[in-house]
């Protein structure tokens, strides 16, 4: 997609982060951007600076993602773009001082990495499919998953989110290749350490570890890091069914 000027897109857990820095940087580019999170304050506060529209959201809801999707549609027109950021991070061991993993725990984190981000896919690419194509080669949009390094190397305590991410990478592929009928591509970002909220305060030690980890650059990546590749994506239309690696050279180790 090579003009973005008036495209509306939708940025899920763009109240934040990756998300938030993708949602500036579409809306840079002219795109009329909605922002879709359950912390409705801090979408509407970003969706303000650029001019966008932020909108309470729970992507695990079949209800609340049509509603966002109506109230966007009403005031953007058809997305053609959706980047897919909200998650969760919840660590715990299978086997932990105080028993078992949790089973609730687990069936979160699921659901909003995973069954959130085939939610949104869905239902925006129903709507995407009976809309006009964009020009003779039938496109019509792309999706972009926010998926992570440890889809591929798991830490100890990370089983949870590593399914759910290591599921969002397995969708990326039949998702591309069904929805090549209506013009639609899927693609994955799986970033290594990106410095955001989810991150957190993380303590001095644990900062020097994951810097002396990474080949190069020694640093976290950044949140513009991550919107400068979704763009790249978004324009390069040849990109499509795969995962695109953001992690300067890390291999996670156990732990
Ligand atoms: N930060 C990292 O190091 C890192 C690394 C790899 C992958 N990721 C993934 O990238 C994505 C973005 O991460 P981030 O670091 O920007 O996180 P973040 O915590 O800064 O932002 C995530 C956003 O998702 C929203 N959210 C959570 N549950 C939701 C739900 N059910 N419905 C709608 N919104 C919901 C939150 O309110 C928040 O605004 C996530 O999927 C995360 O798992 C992050």
């Amino acid at each position: 997609m090579k003009e973005l000027k008036n495209i509306a897109a939708i940025v899920t857990g763009g109240a934040s982060g990756m998300g938030a820095a993708t949602a500036r940087a579409l809306a840079e580019e002219g795109c009329k951007v909605a922002i879709w999170d359950m912390n409705i304050e801090a979408a509407q506060k970003t969706a303000q600076e650029i001019s966008g529209l932020g909108i309470q959201c729970d992507v695990t809801s079949e209800e609340s993602v049509l509603s966002a999707l109506e109230s966007s549609a009403q005031a953007h027109g058809v997305a053609r773009i959706l980047v897919n950021c909200a998650g969760i991070l919840r660590g715990a061991r299978i086997v932990g001082r105080e028993g078992p993993a949790s089973l609730d725990d687990f069936d979160d984190v699921l659901r909003v990495n995973l069954l959130g981000a085939f939610n949104t896919m869905r239902l925006v690419s129903h709507a995407l499919s009976t809309s006009e194509a964009l020009n003779d080669e039938g496109e019509r949009g792309v999706i972009i998953h926010a998926a992570s390094i440890a889809a591929f190397e798991g830490q100890i305590g990370q089983a949870a989110y590593a399914a759910s991410k290591g599921g969002v990478v397995s969708m990326v592929l039949p998702a591309a290749r069904e929805l090549a009928q209506f013009g639609i591509r899927v693609m994955g970002i799986a970033p290594g350490a990106v410095a955001t909220p989810m991150i957190g305060e993380i303590s001095d030690d644990l900062r020097a570890s994951i810097e002396s980890n990474t080949p190069f650059p020694k640093r976290m990546a950044r949140p513009e890091e991550f919107a400068s590749l979704a763009l790249h994506i978004i324009n390069n239309d040849m990109l499509n069914g795969e995962v695109i690696r953001l992690d300067g050279g890390t291999r996670l180790a156990a732990k």
